[in-house]
C-alpha cells in the first residue's frame, strides 16, 4: 500500500467512531480542555483522553498547554485530503441530535468560563489597580503607549538624564537621539542603553543642540525645561531640529512655590504657567498647543505636573522631510 493510501485509511479509521466525530465537531468551533469536553459529551475522563490521543496521533488536533491544562482544537493545518474527508463527515453528522445537544452544552461550558473571569473582576474591582501593579509593575501602561511612536520616526529625548525614556521608546522608534549635558547622567544612560543599537547618545545643550535641522519627528523634553536659563532659545533650537509638522512633547511642573528646589536641585523655574509657556512656544514657532494639567499622583509628593504637545508650524511640508540623516558632526559623546 502506498503511504498516501495508508494516510487516508488512517484518517478514515480515526473518524469511524461516533465519540471522536462528536469531539471533532466541538473542537472545530472552540478550543476546549479535557475536563470541559467531559462535561459536554458526558463521558469519563479516561475515555475522552483515549479518543483525544488517537485524534491527535492521526493529525486531527492541535494542542496548547497552559499551566497544567491542555487545550485542544481541530488542527488548522489539515492537509487537503483530510479537509475533504472531514467536510463530508461534518455535513453528515452536524445535524444529529447528539451534535445539537453537544453544541448547547458547549455553549454553557464556555459561558461558565466567561463567568469565572467576570466573577473575578466583580470581586476584585476595588483591588485591581493594586493587583495590576503587583503583577505587572508601574510601567506597563507606558510600554503600551510607547507603541504610538511609529517605527519610521526619529525621536529626540532632549535632557534624557539616565535614559529611561529612551530605553522605553527605542524598540518602537526608528532611532532615538538621547541627549544630555551631564556626563554623569550620560554614563548611567550609556549602561542602561547598551543593548539599544538604535539609540544615539550625545552630550549637548538644549540651547545649541548638536542635532541636524529637520532630523527629528518628535522631541521630548521631560522634566528638563525648568533647568533651562533661556527657554525661548531652547524651544527655537528644538523647532529647528524638528521636521515640518514634527511635534514637541513637554512634561514639566505647574507653577509652584517650593523655592527650596532652587537651592536643593538647581531649578531655574518654579514650574510654568500656561500663559508664559504658550507665549514662548508661540515665539519659537510652534502651533496647535495642547496642555493638560495632570491629576495628582497619591504616591508623589512633588509639585503637580502638566503635559503639553505642540506642532512645528510655518514650514513648507516637503522642504525637510526627505532625509533623517543628521548633518551635524560636532560634539558627540
Ligand atoms: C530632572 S532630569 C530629567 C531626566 C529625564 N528627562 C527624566 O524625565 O527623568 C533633567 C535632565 O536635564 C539635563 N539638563 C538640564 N539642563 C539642560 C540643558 N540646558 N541642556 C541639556 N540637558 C540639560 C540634566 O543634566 C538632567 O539630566
Amino acid at each position: 500500500m502506498t503511504t498516501a493510501a495508508a494516510g487516508v485509511l488512517d484518517r478514515l479509521s480515526s473518524l469511524a467512531d461516533e465519540t471522536r466525530t462528536r469531539i471533532l465537531l466541538l473542537l472545530e468551533g472552540s478550543e476546549l480542555t479535557v475536563s470541559e469536553l467531559c462535561r459536554v459529551i458526558q463521558l469519563p475522563q479516561s475515555t475522552v483522553s483515549r479518543h483525544l490521543r488517537i485524534l491527535f496521533q492521526d493529525g486531527w488536533l492541535s494542542v496548547r498547554s497552559e499551566g497544567t491544562s491542555r487545550h485542544y482544537r481541530l488542527s488548522r493545518r489539515l492537509d487537503p485530503g483530510a479537509r475533504r474527508i472531514w467536510g463530508v463527515v461534518r455535513e453528515e453528522l452536524s445535524a444529529t441530535s447528539a451534535a445539537r445537544t453537544d453544541r448547547i452544552r458547549a455553549g454553557s461550558v464556555l459561558e461558565a468560563r466567561a463567568e469565572r473571569s467576570k466573577a473575578f473582576f466583580s470581586s476584585e474591582a476595588g483591588r485591581w489597580d493594586l493587583l495590576r501593579e503587583e503583577l505587572f509593575g508601574r510601567r506597563a501602561d507606558l510600554q503600551l503607549l510607547a507603541g504610538f511612536v511609529n517605527e519610521t520616526e526619529v525621536v529626540g529625548d532632549l535632557g534624557c538624564g539616565t535614559g529611561h525614556l529612551a530605553r522605553l521608546l527605542a524598540p518602537f522608534a526608528k532611532r532615538v537621539v538621547a541627549l544630555d549635558r551631564s556626563d554623569e547622567m550620560l554614563e548611567i544612560a550609556r549602561v542602561r542603553l547598551s543593548e539599544c543599537p538604535n539609540v544615539d547618545l550625545r552630550r549637548g545643550e538644549l540651547e545649541s543642540l548638536p542635532v541636524a535641522d529637520g532630523s527629528l519627528d518628535v522631541a521630548i523634553l521631560s522634566l528638563v525645561l525648568h533647568y533651562v536659563l533661556e527657554p525661548v532659545q531652547a524651544l527655537k533650537e528644538v523647532h529647528r531640529t524638528l521636521r515640518p509638522r514634527g511635534r514637541i512633547l513637554i512634561l514639566d511642573m505647574q507653577r509652584h512655590d517650593r523655592a527650596e528646589f532652587r537651592e536643593e536641585m538647581g531649578h531655574v523655574w518654579l514650574g510654568f504657567s500656561p500663559e508664559e509657556l504658550e507665549d514662548w512656544l508661540d515665539k519659537a514657532g510652534f502651533a496647535s498647543q495642547r496642555r493638560l494639567d495632570l491629576p495628582p499622583d497619591s504616591d508623589a509628593d512633588g509639585p503637580l505636573l502638566f503635559s503639553l504637545r505642540a506642532d512645528r508650524a510655518g514650514d513648507e511640508p516637503d522642504a525637510l522631510t526627505s532625509t533623517h540623516e543628521p548633518q551635524y558632526s560636532g560634539n558627540q559623546s
